[in-house]
């Protein structure tokens, strides 16, 4: 994953390829309101090895890995913490809303299979959210299934908090993977059939109109009520998305509502170079290790217990004791990406539940009757 701008709260637009443009223009840029700065050092620029070409000549803003330190960000404006509901559907697909992008970040590295974009898009503050959101995109041209009329809105889950990763209320930013189409006989990719929007996002560049819609969602909203809960968040791929709004809420930024409870991430990627926000997680580990525990299945690397591919679920099978008795005091849980992970992920709650001599039907029922499940696949 890129890693620059933690020294900056504004869009820092840099070539990608030029590294030493790049460090000189991050410390130059640090008009910053940090108080304590021990992560300066630990920032690494090696944005070169993340790019496969397809992006070396845009420009990028690399703001993914705003550093947690123990002396939060500021953020402002401090009146989107008033409102009792969060902002539901302000911009319609009839009329939607015309931001601007800020920048457009690869943040997979080149072994990953597949591209991953982390996309800031400046909303002026008009379309404002909350953390777990989904902005709707109308990606550019016309529908081919109605002539004449836009292409249906696609959605994508907020992957910032509803500071923006500037921390002024701005901008939301979209964490994105752009849907390639191979040909099943020839096994080669055919552009012809490449997901619309998806590639309108990627291949954006800094300055480029989007029509945007929304905000919508409230499953994935993150319960405040309590300080002290659980939060146990599973995620596959750009699943990961509104956990890293939450997170950053949690452990980043200076916020009314302190958090003082256990977030728990599980990752499923298919390698290290496809993890996303690693720099970030890892720097909350080191920060909170009594508030954060962060697990990663990594389908290609590493096998589970009986040989096949690790995934979220095996990890959530190693864990499953913990998981239950913190499901039992009353823990979130969360699940954000594959729709395909979810019968696997309901086939091993449901083990771990009979081999504790549980009904998981009872307790899955339990568990939406009490608000505690979220689940948001696509
Ligand atoms: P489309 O153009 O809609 O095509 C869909 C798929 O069909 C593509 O894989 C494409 O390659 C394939 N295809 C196209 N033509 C053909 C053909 N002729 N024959 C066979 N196949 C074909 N996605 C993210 O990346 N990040 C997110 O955070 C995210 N959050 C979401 C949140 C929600 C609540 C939902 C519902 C979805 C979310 N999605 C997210 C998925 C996103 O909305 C889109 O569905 C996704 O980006 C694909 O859209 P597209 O326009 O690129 O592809
Ligand atoms: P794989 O593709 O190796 O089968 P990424 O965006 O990096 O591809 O992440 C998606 C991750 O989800 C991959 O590790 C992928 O594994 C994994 N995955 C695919 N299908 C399932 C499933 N049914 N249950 C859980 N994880 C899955």
């Amino acid at each position: 994953m890129a890693h620059c701008a933690a020294a900056s709260q504004i869009a820092l637009a840099v070539p990608v390829g030029s590294d030493s443009t790049l460090r000189k223009s991050v410390l130059k840029t640090s008009s910053i309101s940090f108080s304590d700065r021990s992560w300066a050092p630990a920032l690494s620029l090696d944005l070169k090895s993340k790019t496969n070409g397809r992006l070396q000549s845009q420009n990028v803003v690399c703001m993914s890995v705003q550093q947690a330190n123990k002396s939060k960000v500021e953020v402002a404006p401090v009146e989107l913490e008033d409102a009792k509901d969060p902002p539901l559907n302000l911009y319609k697909p009839k009329e939607p809303y015309t931001a601007t992008i800020v920048s457009v970040e690869r943040i997979v590295g080149p072994k990953a299979p597949g591209e991953t974009c982390h996309i800031v898009i400046d909303h002026g503050g008009n379309v404002p959210y909350w953390e777990g959101q989904s902005y709707g995109v109308i990606p550019p041209g016309e529908n081919p299934k109605k002539p004449g009329a836009p292409h249906n809105v696609r959605l994508y889950s907020i992957a910032s908090t509803r500071y923006g990763d500037n921390f002024d209320g701005r901008t939301g930013s979209l964490c994105v993977r752009r849907a390639v189409y191979y040909d099943p006989e020839t096994g080669k990719e055919d552009p012809s059939k490449a997901g619309v929007c998806s590639n309108f996002l990627c291949d954006s560049k800094p300055g480029d109109k989007i029509r945007i819609t929304g905000p919508a969602g409230k499953i994935m909203l993150l319960p405040e009520d309590d300080p002290k809960a659980t939060h146990i968040m599973i995620a596959t791929g750009t699943g990961v998305a509104p956990y890293r709004g939450y997170l950053r809420r949690m452990f980043m930024e200076s916020v009314p509502k302190k958090f003082e409870g256990l977030a728990w991430l599980f990752l499923g990627v298919a390698n290290t170079d496809s993890l996303l926000y690693d720099e970030e997680f890892t720097k909350y580990l080191q920060e909170y290790p009594d508030h954060f525990r962060y697990d990663k299945a990594l389908s290609r690397e590493q096998k589970n217990k009986n040989g096949g591919k690790m995934y979220v679920q095996d990890k959530i099978e190693e864990y499953s004791d913990e998981i239950f008795k913190l499901l039992d005091n009353g823990a979130h849980i969360y699940f954000c990406g594959l729709k395909g992970m979810m019968p696997g992920i309901q086939d091993t709650l449901k083990r771990v539940a009979e081999e504790r001599g549980e009904s998981w039907e009872a307790k899955l029922s339990q568990l939406k009757k009490n608000k505690q499940w979220h689940v948001e696949v696509y």
